[in-house]
């Protein structure tokens, strides 16, 4: 076992998130909540890329119209750290369909419909190990500290 305040999850910002202005807003609620952000970028998917991160759901009847969504536009894959990422990032997302989803989670709050919930988050850690290999090359994981006292003013 690691340290376990450096579990990390694996998040996307999916193409409707993205389309609609609210990077920003989803990348505020995980800053401000604490954990920190090792890893970005901004990429449209391949098909194929999105087969292999969906593969579990490729005997479900919304598998092709989930992959062709994804595939409509660009899409921010992240990963976040911090004590019990993965979970607290489920929290912290609401639940899959957004009329499920809480108020004061994203999905609550910012979606009404399980086709377009505009953001994905690992499901347990094991899942979140193997998504971060799948989007990101090792050297696009970027350790650091935190160490505002010594240089922020
Ligand atoms: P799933 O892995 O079950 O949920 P989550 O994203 O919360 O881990 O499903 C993956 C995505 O598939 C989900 O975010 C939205 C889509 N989906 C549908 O379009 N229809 C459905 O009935 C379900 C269960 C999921």
């Amino acid at each position: 076992m690691g340290d376990p305040n450096a579990e990390r999850t694996f998040i996307m910002i999916k193409p409707d998130g993205v389309q609609r202005g609210l990077v920003g807003k989803i990348i505020k609620r995980f800053e401000t909540k604490g954990f920190k952000l090792v890893a970005m970028k901004f990429l449209w998917p391949s098909e194929e890329l999105l087969k292999n991160h969906y593969a579990d759901l490729s005997g479900k009847a919304f598998f092709p119209g989930l992959i062709k969504y994804m595939a409509s536009g660009p899409v921010v894959p992240m990963v976040w750290e911090g004590l019990d990422a993965v979970k607290t990032g489920r929290f912290i997302l609401g639940a899959t369909d957004p009329k499920n989803s809480n108020p004061g989670t994203i999905r609550g709050d910012l979606c009404i419909q399980v086709g377009r919930n505009i953001i994905h988050g690992s499901d347990a850690v094991e899942s979140a190990n193997k998504e971060i290999a799948l989007w990101f090359s090792e050297k696009e994981v970027v350790p650091w500290t935190k160490d505002i006292d010594s240089w922020v003013y």
